[in-house]
């Protein structure tokens, strides 16, 4: 049994980027031959500036797309973070693991601060050591595989690092995880800033496409994406990252390959137009689900309660056993 785990901040919406690049592969685990934990990870959405009742909100909703994309919580473990106390046991281990340089040394990390401190805000501790409870999150559960994004994957090397330097030291403990990433859409970038990702996060509206947009707002957004002046449909991420946006959410929703998708457009207004289509056929039946879902209150937080008693008894052991591990009497 490969035992796979991963999670996402209810900070927003949830948006094309997060489906394509995680949340959809997700659901494709083969969940009868893996062990799969999937968390919404509710205290990593505490280290910017937040609004506790848009923080519940939004966390109940995450869980709801979580299940309406198809996770089936007879096969795999759905629960939200906050419901299992090991996550942040562990964490204070791991910050005695980790050094404060390899911390300010994250991308996002360097990235959220410095948008914080032009803002006239104060960054939150919370934010900097937020790398280190990701790596709990991964490491309580013996995680092999961390399916991700691209904006991730420095994260899951630094729970590598942490996993093996606790393993050095204080003796074996963790399985060393490692993340897998999509062939396409592992970055996608938004429709209004092709240099920068699409996060759920961001302000810029008209350039995310939320996974509960109506059709039309997909057409809109999809169809106002800023491309270049170039002719022909290249796909070249560096020179035409606009166009290159699209070919590759085009070939995600289809299953092709967006090098070979450039060579059947010509124009710009028929991929946009295409490409409007495959995004709205790939979330109607989704947004079908998640409707149903929300008249079902009940059911989702049953789910949830049940996925929380589960993670925690596989959890406890493992972070029992670092505690032990690393010096600490057992109670
Ligand atoms: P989060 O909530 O930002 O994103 C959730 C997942 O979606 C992926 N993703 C994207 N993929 C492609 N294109 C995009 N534009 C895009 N935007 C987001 C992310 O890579 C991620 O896989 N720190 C994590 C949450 C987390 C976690 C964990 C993940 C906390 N603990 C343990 C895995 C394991 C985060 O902020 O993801």
């Amino acid at each position: 049994m490969t035992r796979v785990f991963s999670g996402v901040k209810p900070t927003g919406h949830l948006t094309l980027g997060n489906y394509l690049g995680a949340v959809r592969r997700w659901a494709d685990v083969d969940q009868r031959h893996s062990d799969a934990l999937f968390c919404v990870v509710d205290l990593h959405a505490l280290t910017v500036d937040h609004d506790p009742a848009r923080v519940r909100r939004l966390t109940r909703q995450a869980a709801t797309l979580l299940l309406a994309a198809g996770l089936d919580p007879e096969l795999c473990t759905v629960f939200v973070q906050s419901h299992v106390d090991e996550h942040t046991r562990l964490s204070y281990v791991m910050e005695c693991v980790a050094n404060d340089g390899e911390m300010r040394r994250m991308i996002q990390y360097k990235e959220k601060a410095a948008r914080e401190r032009e803002r006239g805000g104060s960054v939150r501790l919370s934010l900097l050591t937020y790398p280190v409870l990701m790596a709990a999150d991964i490491l309580a559960y013996g995680t092999d595989e961390v399916p991700v994004g691209d904006d991730q994957a420095q994260h899951v090397e630094l729970a590598r690092d942490l996993a093996v330097r606790f393993n050095q030291r204080y003796g074996h403990t963790f399985v060393v995880p490692r993340a897998t990433r999509p062939g396409v859409a592992a970055r996608v970038m938004n429709l209004q800033e092709p240099a920068s990702k699409m996060g759920k996060s961001d302000d810029s509206g008209p350039g995310i496409v939320y996974l509960l947009d109506e059709p039309d707002a997909v057409r809109k957004k999809v169809m106002r994406a800023v491309t270049d002046s170039a002719a022909g449909v290249v796909y070249d991420r560096e020179e035409r990252p606009g166009v290159a946006n699209l070919l590759e959410i085009l070939a995600a929703c289809e299953g092709g390959d967006p090098e070979d998708l450039s060579g059947v457009y010509e124009s710009y207004g028929a991929l946009k137009k295409d490409t409007t289509e495959a995004v709205v056929e790939l979330l109607r039946p989704l947004q079908a689900r998640h409707k149903a879902l929300c008249a079902d209150p009940a059911y989702v937080e049953g789910v949830l309660r049940d996925g929380a008693e589960k993670a925690r008894g596989m959890a406890k052991p493992m972070v029992d056993t670092a505690y032990r591990a690393i010096g600490l009497l057992p109670a």
